[in-house]
């Protein structure tokens, strides 16, 4: 008789926010819209993060950053991730955002990439964990919503500062701490070492979030177990596949997995992603296609015919002509059964 292991899901609780199921869309720039966050939301993922906002840009009121102020009330609660090294200039940014509505407001500190990094933001803070708890405290004494934190490992393996800093940013009053087991030096290359994540649960009493290779329910399910994490963040593994969230869920709670979606509902969930993100007045229908150019086929890997039809999606340059595309693939593919 096969035993399946299931999981007790505990709800996740940052501040006085209870976050039912504990697992957590991560923020990728490019990918985590408005649009693409509520398709998570809608498929059972607790908590959306935004992509990275540049303080800087917020402090002068550029256009096209408060064009990504961009979440509402059906994605609640939402937390507004925000990059910076100025501890002054983040609290701004987090007052800024909070007065948008943010319910929670996360510190980047996991960005390697030199435009970023250069300017002594995201992960470089590593580097100096007295000023990266500085830039905390000026957050959290600037808002009254929960204030979190998203680190890496360290800057590299020589350095292993994210689990001192994970104690120093409990201490200046963040509320919870995610963790992408990656040095900042690795960028997204070899494979996350999810032991930094144990390591940073046994110094911290806030809740610690995992994240890094979570790609099925059987991951998350074996993050849990090995580092205690209160909560699983899944990044690349969603794009496409906002029913992973749901597949995780269902699998920790029963140990059984649910069939996988079907092309219609593969056809669906992007294109609603497409038109919600089109319907955005500061997005539109032209960049909204474009935008999703590189995103949308990711709905349609392992299908017959789906590099054919990559092919086509990259050169469709309105709504019309994507639904004219699906709607052939869908058409193939009944031929074909
Ligand atoms: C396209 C892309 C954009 C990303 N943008 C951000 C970002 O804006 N802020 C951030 O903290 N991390 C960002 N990340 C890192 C992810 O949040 C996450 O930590 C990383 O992908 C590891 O998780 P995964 O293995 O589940 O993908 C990005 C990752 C990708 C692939």
């Amino acid at each position: 008789m096969t035993v399946l292991q299931t999981t007790t899901l505990r709800p996740l609780q940052i501040g006085p926010i209870t976050i039912d199921t504990p697992l957590v869309l991560a923020p990728m720039a490019g990918v985590t819209s408005h649009a693409f966050r509520l398709l998570c939301k809608r498929h059972g993922v607790g908590l959306v993060v935004t992509e990275l906002l540049s303080s800087h840009a917020i402090h002068y009121k550029n256009a096209k950053t408060f064009g990504m102020f961009d979440w509402t009330d059906a994605e609640r609660p939402v937390s507004v991730q925000l990059f910076g090294g100025d501890p002054a200039m983040m609290a701004e940014a987090a007052q800024v955002v909070e007065a948008h509505g943010a319910d929670i407001v996360d510190l980047n500190m996991g960005c390697w990439v030199p435009k970023v990094a250069k300017t002594g933001a995201g992960a470089t803070l590593l580097k100096d964990v007295c000023h990266a708890e500085a830039v905390v405290r000026a957050m959290v004494d600037a808002v009254k919503v929960p204030v979190t934190v998203k680190i890496r490992s360290g800057w590299d393996p020589s350095r292993t500062t994210g689990i001192d800093f994970a104690r120093r940013a409990q201490d200046a009053g963040a509320q919870a701490i995610a963790v992408h087991a990656r040095y900042a030096s690795q960028g997204f290359t070899g494979t996350a070492d999810w032991s930094i994540i144990r390591r940073v649960k046994d110094v911290v009493t806030i809740p610690v979030i995992g994240n890094g290779d979570v790609e099925t329910p059987e991951d998350a399910q074996r993050m849990m177990g090995e580092t205690g994490c209160d909560a699983v963040m899944v990044g690349r593994a969603a794009m496409g596949n906002p029913w992973l969230f749901g597949d995780v869920r269902h699998f920790l709670e029963t140990g059984e997995h649910r069939p996988a979606p079907t092309l219609d509902a593969r056809i669906e969930a992007a294109l609603f992603h497409l038109k919600t993100m089109a319907a955005n007045p500061a997005v539109g229908e032209a960049r909204a296609v474009k935008e999703m150019r590189g995103q949308i086929t990711h709905y349609f890997k392992g299908f017959p015919g789906v590099s054919a039809l990559r092919g086509q999606l990259v050169q469709a340059n309105t709504i019309a002509e994507v639904e004219d595309l699906l709607a052939g693939a869908r058409q193939r593919s009944e031929a074909s059964e």
